[in-house]
């Protein structure tokens, strides 16, 4: 085989693996252990049984040829308004592109604002796929941590101390993955007052905004950030589509205008009868409350069993579909941790570490299981986490 090229061998996982843990969760489940996984973060119920109606009357309405760049209109208009609804500013159709899920949106809006060698800051706990999404981009970027205590927040003065001549962008997310995080408006206009400062894009991946425990703040919202922000949005979270992939970027008409010159030489344009049940269900909002109140029902259940456990800390866990937990106190490595539980408990989650430094001592609790289930998980938690405590003193 001739030689691949090095933009393309350089994807590769970074930092600490914590996937072995949930690998290894998931082969013994499979092989009929009763294992409960904690550690994947996919809706454990379906789509919408109105989402698959509407698809499925698209796809025999003859809905099977190329459809316009950006989105189909309808969608586009739908997508808008959903905008409008998620960050506060009133869009339209010609600021939105539709793309293949959220992760093509962060693909294409790394794409659309680093030149090869330009800077980023990326700000962590982050999604896994963030790192590599700058490296295919052939971008440099620096982690700037959010620190535990502070209940994983941003920092403007640590983000400030990143910044180099050739920062274009910094990339957020909240409510974060895998903190559960919702950033404050507080927080987000010392941010944005950076953005502003030295004339930086700001990419917000707000794909869990559905999601959060209270009032959703977009920075796209505050003063001078419209023209600097580009939105990460999709429809994976808020309308129980995963497997769908659908998402959207949100920005200044003139940028997502010369997106669609990136969506012709990558996807050319979307499913047709994917984009029709995708526009309905954002018209009728299928399933979002639903969704929003199973998780926001589940994070009470958890949280309450965790609550009383010595030495377990619960920090930020305000939305999305995770919780965190600091569990340093019982034992400061958390691969250790989560592999003990493994083995002892049956119950898999993620290592904190794997999602930087600043999320080390801790593990991610997926919230993708049942009540009854999480009530379970929480007692082997409980159980495990006290006569762990005995062996060690
Ligand atoms: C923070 C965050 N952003 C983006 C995505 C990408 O989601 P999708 O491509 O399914 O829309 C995910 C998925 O887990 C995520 O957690």
């Amino acid at each position: 085989m001739p030689r691949p090229s090095s933009r393309i061998s350089g994807i590769v996982p970074s930092g600490k693996d914590g996937w072995e843990v949930h690998f290894a969760a998931w082969t013994r489940k499979e092989a009929g252990e009763d294992i409960i996984m904690l550690s994947v973060g996919d809706h454990d119920f379906d789509t919408p049984s109105q989402t698959i109606e509407a698809c499925v009357t698209a796809v025999r309405g003859s809905n099977h040829h190329y459809t316009p760049l950006p989105g189909l209109p309808r969608l586009r208009r739908a997508m808008a308004a959903a905008s409008t609804a998620c960050t506060g500013v009133e869009t339209s159709p010609d600021q939105v592109i539709a793309t293949p899920g959220g992760q093509a949106a962060l693909y294409a809006a790394v794409q659309g604002v680093l030149d090869q060698g330009d800077h980023a800051i990326v700000v962590a706990p982050y999604y896994a796929t963030y790192p590599n999404t700058f490296s295919a981009a052939g971008a440099d970027f620096t982690v700037v941590e959010t620190p535990a205590e502070d209940g994983f927040q941003p920092r403007a003065d640590m983000i400030r101390a990143a910044i180099r001549p050739n920062t274009r962008a910094i990339l957020i997310n909240t409510p974060n993955n895998p903190t559960g995080a919702v950033y404050s408006r507080e927080r987000l206009e010392q941010l944005a007052e950076v953005c502003r400062e030295h004339d930086l894009w700001l990419l917000s991946d707000e794909v869990y905004w559905t999601l959060g425990g209270g009032e959703h703040v977009s920075p796209r919202s505050l003063p001078g950030m419209a023209e600097r922000t580009l939105v990460i949005n999709s429809m994976s979270k808020s309308h129980g589509m995963t497997g769908w992939r659908m998402g959207w970027l949100n920005g200044p008409e003139e940028m997502i205008t010369l997106m669609i010159n990136l969506n012709l030489v990558t996807t050319y344009g979307l499913p047709a009868f994917i984009s029709i049940a995708c526009s309905e269900a954002l018209e009728n909002r299928y399933g979002v409350k639903e969704i929003a109140e199973r998780y926001a029902a589940r994070r009470t259940v958890l949280l309450d069993a965790v609550r009383g456990m010595n030495d377990v800390t619960v920090r930020g866990s305000e939305g999305g579909m995770y919780v965190m937990l600091d569990i340093s106190a019982v034992e400061p490595d958390d691969e250790k941790f989560a592999w003990a539980l493994l083995d002892n408990e049956k119950v898999g989650v993620m290592p904190g570490s794997s999602f930087g430094e600043a999320a080390a001592g801790h593990i991610r609790i997926s919230l993708c299981q049942p009540e009854p289930v999480l009530r379970e998980a929480a007692r082997r938690l409980r159980r495990f986490a006290s006569s762990y405590r005995r062996e060690a003193a």
